[in-house]
C-alpha cells in the first residue's frame, strides 16, 4: 500500500479507530471522556502536552496532579514564583521545558487575556509551544484539524503503511500519511486513538496485532515486518564525562546553590561544584575524595558524578551564593534526579553502582 493508493482508505482508517478508541481510550486526568463532545481544559492539555514531551505518561501522572492542584489554572501559574515551579518540576527532565513554561503561562496573561489562542499558528507564536504542541493543543483543546505527530503515531504510521525508509528521513512520509488519514472531525480523538494504540498495542517491541483494530489495513502486518519498523538511525556512543560535586554540611545542613542559566538544569537547585568535562578533573583544593560516584544518563552524553566532602570556609566555595538546606527535608528541595542521587548516596554512606 503506498500513502498515495491509500489515501482513499484514510477514512475508514479514521473510522476503525475512532470506534476502538471509543471502547479502549485510557482514562488520563487531562483527557475528556471519548465522543463526550465536552472540551478539554486547554490549560491543562497544554500542560500534559508539555509535560509529555520525553516522559512517560506514568512518570507525567504524579507531577500532572500536584501541579494542577497548587496552580488550577494558567493566571495561577502565571503568578507563581519561578523557584518553586522549577522545584516542582523536579524529576522530569529536560528543565528548559519549565523555563518555558513560565514563560508561556505569562505570555498568555500578558499578551492574551488569559486565554489560550485556539489556533495552531497562534499557539505556535508562545513560547516553548512548537510544531508537535501546537497541532495536539488545537486538535485536543479546540477540535480543531491538525495532524499531530509524536513517537507512538509515527510508529503506528510508519506500520500501517510500511514505510521502511529510516528515520529521521522518513517524518516527511509519515506525516503525509497521517495528513492523509487525519479526519475533519474529531481530530484530537483520532490523535489520542493514535496514541494509546500505539502505546497499548502497535508497542516498539511484541506488537499485539492480533488485537489491533487496523490490521486489516496495515501494510507492515500483511508483509509480517511490523515489529521493525520504523526503523530507526544507527545509534551515536553517548560520551561519558566527569564532575565534581562538592558535599557541605553544617549543623545537619547541606550547602545548594541555583545552577545558572539556560544550560542544562539551568535554574535548577544543585549541589555546589564544577565543570563537567571529558576526564575528570583535580580534586577541588582542601576536598576530600568521599568514594561516592553516582551516574546519569542525559540525551547526548552520560556523567559520573564524583563528590568530594568541603569544609564550609574552604576557599572554593567563597562567593557561592548559597543556601543551607536541612538534610532531613531534603526531599522538598526540588533536586533534578542527578543531585537526588548524589545525595541520597551521601546520605545512605555507600557507593551505588550501575545507578
Ligand atoms: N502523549 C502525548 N500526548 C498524549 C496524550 N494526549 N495522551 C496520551 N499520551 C500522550
Amino acid at each position: 500500500m503506498t500513502v498515495e493508493r491509500s489515501i482513499g482508505e484514510g477514512a475508514s482508517v479514521a473510522a476503525i479507530l475512532l470506534g476502538w478508541y471509543d471502547d479502549h481510550a485510557r482514562v488520563l486526568p487531562w483527557r475528556t471522556a471519548p465522543g463526550s463532545g465536552g472540551r478539554a481544559d486547554p490549560y491543562r492539555v497544554w500542560l500534559s502536552e508539555i509535560m509529555l514531551q520525553q516522559t512517560t505518561v506514568t512518570a507525567v501522572a504524579p507531577h500532572f496532579a500536584r501541579f494542577v492542584d497548587r496552580w488550577p489554572d494558567v493566571a495561577a501559574l502565571a503568578a507563581a514564583a519561578d523557584s518553586d515551579v522549577m522545584a516542582a518540576w523536579a524529576g522530569l527532565g529536560y528543565y528548559a521545558r519549565a523555563r518555558n513554561l513560565i514563560a508561556c503561562a505569562r505570555t498568555i496573561c500578558e499578551v492574551h487575556g488569559g486565554v489560550f489562542p485556539d489556533t495552531e499558528a497562534g499557539l505556535r507564536a508562545l513560547p516553548g509551544i512548537g510544531d508537535y504542541t501546537a497541532a495536539a493543543v488545537a486538535a485536543i483543546a479546540f477540535d480543531r484539524r491538525a495532524v499531530v505527530v509524536d513517537a507512538n503515531v509515527e510508529r503506528v504510521a510508519a506500520r500501517l503503511f510500511a514505510i521502511v525508509e529510516p528515520l529521521p528521513k522518513a517524518k516527511r512520509a509519515i506525516r503525509a500519511a497521517v495528513d492523509a488519514m487525519t479526519p475533519s472531525a474529531r481530530a484530537g480523538d483520532f490523535a489520542q486513538a493514535m496514541m494509546d494504540l500505539g502505546a497499548s498495542v502497535c508497542t516498539v517491541r511484541a506488537p499485539q496485532c492480533d488485537r489491533c483494530p487496523l490490521s486489516g489495513h496495515c501494510e507492515a502486518y500483511q508483509r509480517d515486518i511490523a515489529e521493525s519498523l520504523p526503523v530507526k538511525p544507527a545509534k551515536r556512543a553517548r560520551p561519558l564525562r566527569h564532575g565534581w560535586a562538592h558535599w557541605v554540611v553544617r549543623d545537619g545542613q547541606v550547602m545548594l546553590v541555583r545552577r545558572a542559566g539556560r544550560g542544562m538544569l539551568g535554574g535548577m537547585r544543585a549541589l555546589p561544584g564544577g565543570e563537567w568535562t571529558d576526564a575528570l578533573a583535580e580534586l577541588p583544593q582542601g576536598g576530600r575524595d568521599s568514594g561516592i560516584a553516582v551516574q546519569h544518563v542525559f540525551t547526548h552524553f552520560a556523567l559520573q558524578l564524583h563528590v568530594a566532602t568541603l569544609a564550609p570556609e574552604s576557599p572554593c566555595l567563597a562567593g557561592a551564593e548559597a543556601e543551607w538546606w536541612p538534610l532531613a527535608d531534603i526531599g522538598d528541595a526540588g533536586l533534578p534526579t542527578l543531585y537526588a542521587k548524589a545525595v541520597r548516596a551521601m546520605m545512605a554512606g555507600t557507593q551505588m553502582e550501575g545507578t
